[in-house]
């Protein structure tokens, strides 16, 4: 029998851990690997990977990985499926299934997310190679006059399909509608996007009758446009970024795992740190980091193997520090403490 969506949900936010975003596209991985000068080939790409997943703390910190396919369906150097060495920590196996976005017709500056066409079977395919969760990513911009209420229900509509189809075969959602830091905005105009995007959400997610018990959220915080002259500090994040999920998000669901979106490694984990020290809230406040849990350990390792040991204790210790900022035990003090 397959486990229950809730359970699984509840396990992705388990105390004390959260999730490994390392399902980088192929142009996107390619986009990193440029920062080390190194090559992003299919064996580099194994290597780099390979090092996060066989690292000790996953078993401590981490409760689930998001894959891109490829690795979904790669073998690490010995041989052994990528998706047992991250079920040897207990943690569980997801996959990224949406196939990027493109430009919304008719909106200009905007964007859509692709890949609902064939993707029942595709999911059903993914279960089979051990993934028991599945993300979408949606992307709204903040601009001039954007986003657009056309945006956002042409979003929010996918991504509640894609959830609907993510339940039918037995995976959980992890719903991403990702409010981009991008621009000079103010943290009260992310605010309100953020607001109207998650109520569009949810009012879509009921329409298309998706058991929340059985969902992740994944959303942007609740910052200063990465432009914007004056930058809110991490108290106010954390207030706002609070007082918005609770206006919009239902108690079912069983937890929001926030995405780094571009914001510093330290100021990823103080701000979750505050969150979770000031305010008790209806669900598990986690993290799904894909550059805040990886830039220290892609520049340790820097494309050579030899660098493994320091990429892994680089890795280990960011992921400790947002394990402690779960449990708002996170203090800036400890950043200088070893791994
Ligand atoms: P970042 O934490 O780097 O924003 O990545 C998370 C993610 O999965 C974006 O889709």
């Amino acid at each position: 029998m397959t486990e229950p969506l809730s359970e699984i949900a509840k396990a992705m936010v388990a105390p004390g851990k959260g999730i490994l975003a390392a399902d980088e596209s192929t142009p996107t991985i390619k986009k990193r690997f440029d920062t080390i000068g190194a090559e992003s080939t299919e064996e580099n790409r194994r290597d780099y990977r390979e090092m996060l997943f066989r690292t000790p703390a996953m078993k401590d910190f981490i409760s689930g990985v998001i894959l891109f396919e490829e690795t979904l369906r790669q073998s690490a150097a010995d041989g052994t499926p990528m998706v047992d060495i991250i079920k040897s920590h207990g943690s569980i196996p997801g996959v990224k299934v949406d196939q990027g976005t493109k430009p919304l017709a008719g909106h200009s500056g905007e964007l859509v997310t692709e890949g609902l066409d064939g993707l029942r079977s595709r999911l059903k395919e993914y279960y089979g190679l051990g993934a028991r969760f599945a993300k979408w990513r949606a992307v709204i911009t903040i601009g001039k006059d954007i986003p657009s209420s056309g945006c956002i229900s042409a979003n929010t509509h996918a991504l509640a399909c894609f959830a609907a189809l993510c339940q039918e075969v037995g995976l959980v959602p992890i719903v991403e509608p990702e409010v981009l830091m991008d621009g000079d905005h103010t943290i009260d105009r992310c605010f309100e996007v953020t607001e109207v995007t998650l109520h569009a959400l949810y009012d879509a997610l009921a329409a298309q009758r998706v058991v929340l018990e059985g969902t992740i959220l994944k959303p942007n915080m609740v910052l200063s446009g990465s432009d914007c002259a004056t930058q809110a500090g991490p108290e106010e994040v954390a207030e706002k970024t609070v007082q918005c999920l609770k206006r919009t998000v239902p108690s079912a669901v069983p937890g929001i795992v926030f995405l780094s979106g571009g914001q510093s490694d330290i100021d990823a984990t103080a701000h979750l740190g505050v969150m979770n020290r000031n305010y008790d809230a209806p669900w598990r406040l986690s993290y799904s980091y894909g550059r805040a849990l990886q830039t220290a350990p892609l520049k340790a390792w820097g494309g050579d193997n030899a660098n493994i040991p320091a990429a892994q204790a680089a890795f280990a210790h960011r992921a400790r520090m947002n394990g402690l900022a779960t449990s708002g035990k996170w203090q800036p003090s400890l950043e200088n403490e070893a791994a």
